[in-house]
């Protein structure tokens, strides 16, 4: 057995809710396990199986999984139906209080995994929840942009920061696209329009200044130059959890003629965070099995601002994924 535990800092938000439940459904096989790359190394790398995870975790919301993930109106209520007892069943602790020794040992957990999804700006209590992680040994995932003090994670896998799930995800992917064909950026507009609890944050031009920086900074070490790079974040409630970002980039082709390239994209963000996170909670404890301490370069191609720094091309990221797996 292979019992893994995952304390989520944030449990009743959008991120957290749409990854429990979507856990749940996986667990009663009502759902396929799409968007997850951990999925086909669960055999061969004894990574925990849906009926092996186990969730806990703090938010002062207080609202079971159900009441959550009904809120935050990520998932249809008709697809939550078959799980609502389950979820229903999940509380939250109150904030920060220190329980993982007691559900460690209730669940008889192997590994204890704690993932911090609490919302930007959060600082303070994201260090606090590192130094929960670090006094229990337990893998430390920071899916936010917020300074979690990574010195006190030393003594064990950590991986982070800020999940890089859509406009920057596709950045990664196109950037190194445009440089490896010749192509000259010249300019590159990026804007959201997010109309969740996240958006009202990040959307602040003050709180959300985090962010911004972790969108912005990964252009020129892509493209080996600093094309005129602009990044926005509008708060704009109608579009609840279903983001849209959109895309302008103006490039020099053949004989400096122009180019230009528009990509509007909608989706659930929490949809694209969800997978991600069960992906590291599970590949942090394979991590954790082996002995690993200290930041895991290899699952940088989760974030926007991997620790350790560049790269930020996806490929290569996805390159580091998949040498660290094939060696193991
Ligand atoms: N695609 C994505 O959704 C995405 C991508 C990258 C990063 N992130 C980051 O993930 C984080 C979570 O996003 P979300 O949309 O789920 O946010 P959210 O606002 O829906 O959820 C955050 C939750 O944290 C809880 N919380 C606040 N203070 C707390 C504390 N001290 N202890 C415990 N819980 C506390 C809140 O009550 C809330 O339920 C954000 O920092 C966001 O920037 C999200």
């Amino acid at each position: 057995m292979n019992r893994v535990g995952i304390c989520i800092a944030g449990l009743d938000g959008a991120v957290a809710s749409t990854m429990v439940a979507g856990a749940a459904l996986l667990k009663r096989g009502l759902t396929q396990p799409i968007a997850l790359l951990s999925e086909p190394y669960v055999p061969s790398h004894q990574l925990a199986r849906w009926n092996e995870i186990v969730f806990a975790g703090w938010d002062p919301r207080g609202e079971d999984l159900y009441a959550a993930a009904l809120r935050n109106a990520v998932i249809p209520p008709a697809t939550l139906r078959p799980v609502q007892r389950a979820l229903a069943a999940l509380k939250p602790w109150p904030a920060a209080a220190d329980r993982i020794a007691a559900f460690r040992r209730q669940h008889n957990l192997d590994t204890v995994i704690v993932l911090n999804l609490l919302p930007t700006g959060e600082n303070a209590a994201s260090k606090q929840y590192a130094r929960l992680a670090a006094k229990h040994g337990c893998p430390f995932v920071n899916f936010t942009p917020n300074d979690c003090d990574e010195q006190q994670l030393r003594d064990v896998p950590f991986a982070g920061r800020d999940g890089k799930t859509g406009q920057t995800w596709l950045k990664s992917v196109l950037a190194p696209a445009l440089r490896d064909r010749g192509l000259r950026v010249t300019g590159w507009y990026s804007t959201n329009l997010l109309g969740n609890e996240d958006g009202k944050i990040v959307g602040d031009p003050v709180l959300g200044a985090a962010k911004i920086r972790d969108k912005s900074q990964l252009l020129g070490e892509m493209l080996g130059y600093e094309p005129f790079h602009t990044v926005r974040i509008e708060y704009f409630p109608p579009r609840g959890d279903t983001k849209e970002s959109w895309d302008y980039i103006e490039a020099d082709g053949f004989l400096g003629l122009p180019l230009q390239f528009r990509i509007s994209v909608q989706y659930r963000d929490s949809i694209l965070a969800a997978p991600m996170c069960l992906d590291l909670c599970r590949f942090l404890a394979l991590a954790a099995r082996r002995g690993e301490r200290g930041n895991q370069r290899w699952l940088s191609l989760y974030f926007k601002a991997p620790y350790g720094g560049p790269p930020h091309d996806f490929f290569r990221q996805e390159q580091m994924l998949r040498q660290y797996l094939a060696a193991v």
